[in-house]
């Protein structure tokens, strides 16, 4: 017959043993953290913070492509989702008739040269200018949304995205770095905005009354904005912008109104997105939904996994709490993240070793 131990002293060895295990837990620890560190020293040059990328092959334009016809691309650069933006430009490039003629545009709060020379040795042929977003500009009237990645900063460059790029430059097409174009972005780039300020794909049977508080709602001197529109949910990922007509029309003065409102009344729970709804709902064209597969992240929550839509695809984007890289990463992928995959750049060490 085997010993067995009565109930409170199996507890009590167990306990004795995971004291014992945290008083080893210490030298434990430094033992491995001067084994990898070795071992990274061999396999990766000496910048902890950035990943290491492949280098992407040179894009050639084709034939038929005229050198001034120029497609602007304005992008966030935040060394967090770094990966995200790398697979994104390899997309739009590998899709493009005329990739030579893509501009890229990259917003960054926070010079980080280790980000630039990281773009420069993955792309040696891309065309793209790095300016600073002052994140001073919006400090005071950032409150809090339901996920605090989207109360970064750089998430609200895009209101300001028109006073921050040339002024020669008349129309870009915005685009978040949790995405991978699929189809040529001319196409897009091309869209009529048939003298709207904003394009993008709208979706009008989300209920719309959501995106804002109670509050909202019942105050008219607010809810009054929308009298005569019928506004529409759009998603601010993806968006073509005469940038030419939002230098004209203010509209950046307009966005910040409404962030100053919410300051003191909290009269919507997302980030950025509403400052566009509030001023531009019902007042954009329509782009085909195509063009953005959004929610593939999942929801802001949870980020479960989520199935596509049916219908032709062009664009997809991981809008949502879940993001391709880190579920791959993290070796629970959804279905979805396997079509992200093709694009990632990113070396991971047990690949150099491989090479
Ligand atoms: C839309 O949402 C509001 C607030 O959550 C709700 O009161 C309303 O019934 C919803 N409308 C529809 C058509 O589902």
């Amino acid at each position: 017959m085997s010993p067995t131990f009565p109930q409170p002293l199996s507890s009590l060895l167990i306990g004795l043993l995971s004291l014992l295990f945290l008083l080893l837990l210490p030298d434990l620890h430094s033992t491995a953290t001067t084994a990898t560190g070795i071992r990274l020293g061999v396999i990766r040059k000496p910048s902890p913070d950035v990943p290491i990328f492949r280098e992407a092959p040179a894009f050639r334009n084709g034939e038929t492509c005229a050198s001034d016809d120029k497609i602007h691309v304005a992008m966030t650069l935040d060394s967090n989702y770094l990966r995200g933006t790398m697979a994104a430009v390899l997309s739009i490039l590998q899709h493009s008739t005329c990739p030579e003629n893509v501009e890229f545009h990259f917003l960054w709060s926070r010079h980080e040269p280790d980000v630039s020379s990281s773009i420069k040795s993955t792309f040696p042929y891309l065309n793209f200018k790095v300016y600073r977003f002052n994140s001073k500009k919006v400090r005071g009237k950032i409150s809090k949304s339901i996920r605090q990645a989207l109360d970064q900063p750089l998430n609200y460059a895009r209101i300001y995205l028109a006073d921050i790029i040339p002024a020669e430059v008349k129309r870009v097409v915005y685009l978040d770095s949790d995405l991978v174009v699929v189809d040529d972005i001319k196409k897009l780039w091309e869209v009529d905005l048939e003298n709207k300020v904003l394009a993008a794909p709208e979706y009008c049977h989300a209920n719309f009354t959501t995106y804002f508080t109670g509050l909202f709602w019942s105050d008219p001197s607010m809810s009054s904005i929308f009298d005569g529109r019928k506004p529409c949910y759009f998603n601010t990922g993806v968006m073509v912008v005469d940038v030419d007509k939002w230098r004209q029309g203010d509209y950046t003065s307009k966005m910040e109104e409404w962030m100053v409102v919410q300051k003191q009344k909290r009269i919507y729970h997302l980030g950025s997105l509403p400052p566009f709804l509030l001023v531009l709902g019902g007042d954009i064209t329509g782009v085909d939904h195509r063009w953005n597969q959004h929610g593939l992240g999942g929801d802001n929550l949870e980020g479960k996994c989520r199935s596509l839509h049916p219908g032709p695809i062009s664009l997809l984007h991981w809008s949502g709490k879940g993001k391709p890289w880190l579920r791959l990463d993290s070796r629970k992928p959804c279905t979805v993240d396997h079509l992200w995959a093709p694009y990632d750049l990113y070396r991971s060490s047990t690949q150099s070793l491989e090479e």
